[in-house]
């Protein structure tokens, strides 16, 4: 058995016992910590803590790897819920059209925006794309990510579907860090079907979500419910077939307009809302009603100069809410969940601990994921990340992108 201890640490933040909910309301606004802390690691997982002039010694000095962390802060890493990390190619041109006037839509009408992606992800092969994904996944766990939800959506067709999910699978049996899969083939109409979206709708329905369930390749369904994709009513339709199959809803809604997609989520009990922009007063009601976790995607509104959902109206009304990056070569190329934090402060102006709590505890919520991080517990996995002893949440999103990790311990390992 492998055994670490980490002792001396200098501040260990997000200490928590019995958290059997996503925090909500005033919550949200704190995080307790230990000074003067150690930590005890039993083959990858946190099996003690407590402050240092409690420690009870070492009884057993076999195998055990002691780690001096004085100088060191301590923190549980981000639980991303959003992601769309295995596409091909970029779409760094796209980008240059949106500086030069065109938006976001604009250049979907052109055959950019998703369907570029598509058409590039269908010329890789499943090798090829596992080769980057996996790059991309080492990438956000150096940049503090430790755990992590991965859509499909860039294949638009069975096959190119079914090979997204399959490089995700992938990366889960690997064991680097917790990972949940979505099948989000209701992406966007491919060209092939741009004249009758209901014949795609069909083929995702009575052809993908069947392969997707047989071959056990997802956890949850998604769908881009928006005008020019999906309505609410074709969102309707396509939750309720993946819950028949046992897929747990988790839908894009209220990006780019309001289109109902939180109505749909909320009748179909959905894991979360993500984006939200474009929240009404009868939506939150009804997210008050459910246990759907709204998720903010700073990023994707920074990058493609959305006004910003609000996040303060969510916690005021009690709801939890969640952070996530939404990484995607379109609407949010990158996947730095600090840089996350820092933008919900500064554009959707909640605090750093209110984005700290969010980008990790109610991360791992909303992707059910509760039960392995989010917060330092026992019985958690040890996916740490280790600071200098004057770096606290606040400092994150102040200091916003400047290198402030100095180690990202994964499963009780130090990654590099
Ligand atoms: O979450 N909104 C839809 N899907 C992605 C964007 C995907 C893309 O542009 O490639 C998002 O923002
Ligand atoms: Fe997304």
């Amino acid at each position: 058995m492998k055994k670490t201890l980490i002792k001396n640490i200098s501040t260990l933040f997000q200490v928590r016992k019995n958290i059997t909910e996503p925090l909500r309301g005033k919550e949200l606004g704190e995080i307790p910590i230990i000074k003067d802390a150690w930590l005890a690691i039993e083959n990858g997982i946190i099996v003690e803590y407590g402050n240092m002039k409690d420690f009870p010694g070492i009884a057993d000095w076999q195998k055990l790897t002691i780690i001096d962390a004085q100088n060191v802060n301590i923190f549980p890493c981000f639980a991303d819920s959003h992601t769309h990390l295995v596409y091909a190619g970029n779409r760094e041109q796209e980008f240059e059209w949106r500086l030069n006037g065109l938006t976001y839509q604009e250049i979907a009408q052109r055959g950019g925006g998703i369907i570029n992606s598509a058409e590039q992800l269908r010329m890789a092969s499943e090798d090829e794309l596992f080769e980057i994904a996996l790059q991309r996944l080492k990438l956000i766990i150096s940049m503090g990510t430790g755990a992590v939800e991965i859509k499909s959506g860039y294949g638009l067709n069975t096959e190119s579907e079914l090979k997204i999910l399959k490089v995700i699978r992938r990366l889960k049996n690997l064991d680097l860090i917790p990972i949940k899969a979505t099948f989000l083939g209701a992406h966007a109409i491919p060209i092939e079907y741009k004249q009758d979206k209901q014949k795609y709708i069909d083929i995702v329905i009575n052809e993908m979500i069947p392969r997707v369930a047989q071959e056990q390749l997802a956890d949850f369904i998604d769908v881009f419910c928006e005008d020019g994709y999906f309505s609410k009513e074709d969102t309707e339709h396509i939750l309720e077939v993946g819950l028949k199959y046992n897929l747990i809803a988790k839908i894009h809604a209220e990006q780019l307009s309001h289109s109902g997609g939180i109505e749909a989520a909320v009748k179909y009990n959905a894991l979360s809302v993500d984006h939200i922009e474009y929240i009404n007063d009868t939506d939150v009601e009804l997210l008050k009603k459910s246990k759907t976790i709204p998720v903010i995607l700073p990023g994707a509104a920074y990058f493609l100069s959305l006004s910003p959902a609000p996040a303060k109206k969510i916690i005021e009304n009690n709801l939890p809410l969640a952070i996530a990056s939404d990484f995607n070569p379109g609407s949010s190329p990158s996947g730095n969940m600090a840089m996350q934090m820092s933008l919900a402060c500064v554009m959707n102006k909640i605090t750093p601990i209110q984005a700290f709590n969010a980008s990790t505890i109610n991360g791992a919520f909303a992707m059910n994921l509760q039960n392995q991080c989010g917060w330092i517990d026992i019985g958690m996995r040890a996916n740490l990340i280790f600071t200098n002893k004057n770096t606290t949440p606040t400092t994150l999103c102040y200091h916003y992108a400047h290198p402030w990790i100095e180690k990202v311990m994964i499963n009780g390992e130090f990654f590099n």
